[in-house]
C-alpha cells in the first residue's frame, strides 16, 4: 500500500481531505502531538489515540542521542519501542540542533554539535538524518534543514534557505524512494515573499510526497506569520499535504487551517497542561489560580474528556499546587482531547462549506472569556 493525500472538501483556502498510509488515515487539517522522546509526556499511547490522534511526531535529534537510532532499530522500531502502532512523523533534528544543543558547527556537509544531556559530540547531515529516521521507522520523514532565529537581514536568510534547498536535494537522493513512507520538503525564506517563492521552486522541481512551511513560529508573531502564510502556502503545490511547522494556540491553528494548512504539530497541549494550563472553548485557563481553590465544577462542562468527566477545578487546583504527577495527567489529556475537538469541527465546517460561521463561533465564544 502507498502514501496517498486524497482532498474532499474545499471552503475559501481551507482544505479538509486525508492522508492515507500503510498504518492508518489521517484526517486533515491534522493536529499531531508531539512524542520527542518516544512519549507523549504523562500519556499512555492509547489514552493519545482516544483523544482523537491519528499521528504522533517524533524527533531525530532527541532519539539519535537516547537511546540511539541503532538501539531502537534492533528493537523493532519506534512504533513497535513505544506501542504507537499508527503513522509517525519524524522531524529531521537541524531545527533542534539550532535550539537545544550547546556548541555547533555548521558547514556545507552538515552540523557537528554538542549533546544537550552529555556534553558529547555528534555529527548530523542530510544522509544521516534520513539514515537514522529509516532506523526509526518513521512514516513521514523530514528534509534535513536549517533554519535562522528571527529577526535575521536578509543576506543571512537567503544563504539558510539556499543552504536548506540544497540539503533538500541531498535528503531526496538519500531517502530514494520507499514504498507507503513519505518524504517532506520545508520550505524556508524567512517573512520575504521572493525568498519563500524561490525555496517553494527550488522543492517543487525536486519533487516531494508533502511540503512543510519551516522558519515561522519562532518570535515574529501572529500577525507576521499569518501575512507570510497569506502568500507562502499559495505557493506549494494543491495537491500535497501542507504542514505548518511547530505551531501552535489555538487561534494560530485556525488561521492557518484558514490560510490553506493541512496538518500542524505542537508541544503546548502537552508542555503547557504540565504547568496548570487548560485550554478551553473560552481560552486558557491556569487552574493554579486561587479563584478555583473551591470550585466544583469541571474545567469545561461541555468537555467530554476523562479530566472534565471526574474532576473538578478545585481538585485540577489542588493536584498542581501539591505537584502531584496526575496533574499534569489530567490537563494533559484534556488539552490533547480539546485540541482534536478542534479539528475536528474544523473538518466538518470545511466539509459543509461553513467555515467562516465555525470561525466567527470560534472567536465569539473566546471573547466570553472564562466562567
Ligand atoms: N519545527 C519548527 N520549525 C521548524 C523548521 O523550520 N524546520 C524543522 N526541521 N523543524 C521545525
Ligand atoms: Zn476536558
Amino acid at each position: 500500500m502507498t502514501f496517498r493525500f486524497t482532498l474532499s472538501g474545499t471552503d475559501g483556502a481551507a482544505r479538509t481531505g486525508a492522508i492515507d498510509t500503510p498504518r492508518g488515515s489521517i484526517r486533515t487539517p491534522a493536529f499531531m502531538p508531539v512524542g520527542t522522546a518516544a512519549t507523549v509526556k504523562g500519556m499512555f499511547p492509547e489514552s493519545v489515540a482516544e483523544t482523537g490522534a491519528d499521528i504522533l511526531l517524533g524527533n531525530t535529534y532527541h532519539l539519535m542521542l537516547r537511546p540511539g537510532a541503532e538501539r531502537i532499530a534492533h528493537l523493532g522500531g519506534l512504533h513497535e519501542f513505544m506501542n504507537w502502532q499508527k503513522p509517525i512523523l519524524t522531524d529531521s533534528g537541524g531545527f533542534q540542533v539550532m535550539s537545544l544543543s550547546g556548541l555547533r558547527k555548521l558547514t556545507e556537509e552538515g552540523v557537528t554539535f554538542k549533546s544537550h544531556i552529555d556534553g558529547s559530540k555528534h555529527f548530523l547531515s542530510p544522509e544521516r538524518s534520513m539514515e537514522i529516521q529509516q532506523l526509526l521507522g518513521s512514516d513521514i520523514v523530514m528534509a534535513f534543514d536549517e533554519c535562522p532565529a528571527l529577526p535575521a537581514d536578509r543576506d543571512r536568510i537567503a544563504e539558510s534557505m539556499r543552504l536548506s534547498m540544497r540539503w533538500a536535494q541531498r535528503s531526496r537522493e538519500a531517502f530514494g524512494d520507499r514504498l507507503g513512507h513519505a518524504l517532506f520538503g520545508i520550505q524556508q525564506g524567512g517573512l520575504e515573499r521572493d525568498f519563500r517563492e524561490e525555496s517553494a521552486n527550488a522543492l517543487r522541481e525536486i519533487g516531494f510526497e508533502g511540503y512543510a512551511v519551516g522558519g515561522l513560529a519562532v518570535g515574529e508573531g501572529q500577525e507576521a506569520m499569518f501575512g507570510c502564510l497569506d502568500f507562502a502556502t499559495d505557493m506549494l503545490p494543491q495537491d500535497k499535504p501542507r504542514y505548518l511547522m511547530g505551531v501552535g494556540k489555538p487561534d494560530d491553528i485556525v488561521g492557518a487551517v484558514k490560510r490553506g494548512i493541512d496538518m500542524m504539530d505542537c508541544v503546548l497541549p502537552s508542555r503547557s497542561g504540565r504547568t496548570g494550563q487548560g485550554w478551553t472553548r473560552r481560552g486558557m485557563v491556569n487552574v493554579k489560580n486561587a479563584r478555583h481553590a473551591d470550585d466544583p465544577r469541571p474545567l469545561d462542562e461541555a468537555c467530554t474528556c476523562p479530566c472534565c468527566r471526574s474532576y473538578s477545578r478545585a481538585y485540577l487546583h489542588h493536584v498542581q499546587r501539591s505537584h502531584e504527577m496526575i496533574s499534569g495527567m489530567l490537563l494533559t489529556w484534556h488539552n490533547l482531547h480539546y485540541y482534536q475537538e478542534l479539528m475536528q469541527a474544523m473538518r466538518e465546517a470545511i466539509a459543509a462549506g461553513a467555515f467562516a460561521a465555525f470561525e466567527a463561533d470560534f472567536h465569539a465564544q473566546r471573547a466570553e472569556g472564562d466562567i
